[in-house]
């Protein structure tokens, strides 16, 4: 196979990840995607291209500021098994190391081939209550058959700052005082 090109996705994109991600759904081997979740969030998404061509795509979902979800990563039926995936998955590693996220998950159904990219099983439990945000969304809500995965990139850390729940740094907005309406004046 010719050399294989990781760049990040354009809008002009966005035509290919959605056939090549909703071919793959109608398998059943991923969940498919509307064309707006590929549009607004395209700047999550980097592209394979083999000779120029489109051979697959993958992206990083910022869940948090302790974990990232790696999805909608797919390569074209033809291309698989030729080092593609792990070259995407690479990137997306290298990402999220730029942007400071110590933590990727997956929800899959190939969790060998994530296994090889260093991720271990976990329970859907142990991830945080933000990444079920999307499941609402997700036409297997309530009946999620997907592995859960997980692989941490900085050790360093803390189980406390991987695991915990937002502290409330943020000041919260001051409620609004009620609004009384002036009594009205009568005109003798
Ligand atoms: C899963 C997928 C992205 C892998 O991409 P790929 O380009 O075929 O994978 P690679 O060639 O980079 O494989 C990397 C390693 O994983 C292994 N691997 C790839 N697919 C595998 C699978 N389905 N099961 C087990 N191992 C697999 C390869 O043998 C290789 O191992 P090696 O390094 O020991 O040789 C691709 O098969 C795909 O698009 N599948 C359909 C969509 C899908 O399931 N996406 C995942 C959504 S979470």
């Amino acid at each position: 196979m010719s050399e294989v090109k990781i760049r990040p996705a354009v809008v002009a994109d966005a035509k290919s990840i959605m056939t090549l991600v909703n071919e793959l759904a109608v398998q059943q081997v991923m969940l498919p995607r509307s064309p707006a979740s590929v549009i607004e969030n395209i700047r999550d998404f980097v592209i394979a291209e083999v000779d120029g061509q489109f051979a697959g795509c993958g992206a990083l979902a910022i869940t948090w500021t302790d974990i990232a979800e790696v999805r909608s990563l797919a390569v074209a039926p033809a291309m698989q098994r030729h080092g593609i995936g792990r070259k995407l998955v690479d990137a997306l590693v290298q990402d999220a190391k730029r942007l400071g996220i110590p933590r990727l998950f997956a929800f899959t159904y190939v969790p060998d081939f994530f296994a090889k990219m260093g991720f271990t099983h976990c329970q859907h439990e142990d991830l945080p209550h933000k990444v079920f945000n999307d499941c609402m969304h997700c036409p297997k809500f309530s009946a999620c058959d997907e592995i859960a995965m997980t692989r941490v990139l900085d050790a360093k850390a803390s189980p406390a700052k991987l695991f915990g729940k937002p502290q409330r740094a943020i000041p919260l907005p001051q409620r609004t005082p009620q609004f009384t309406p002036p009594e009205p004046t009568r005109k003798a």
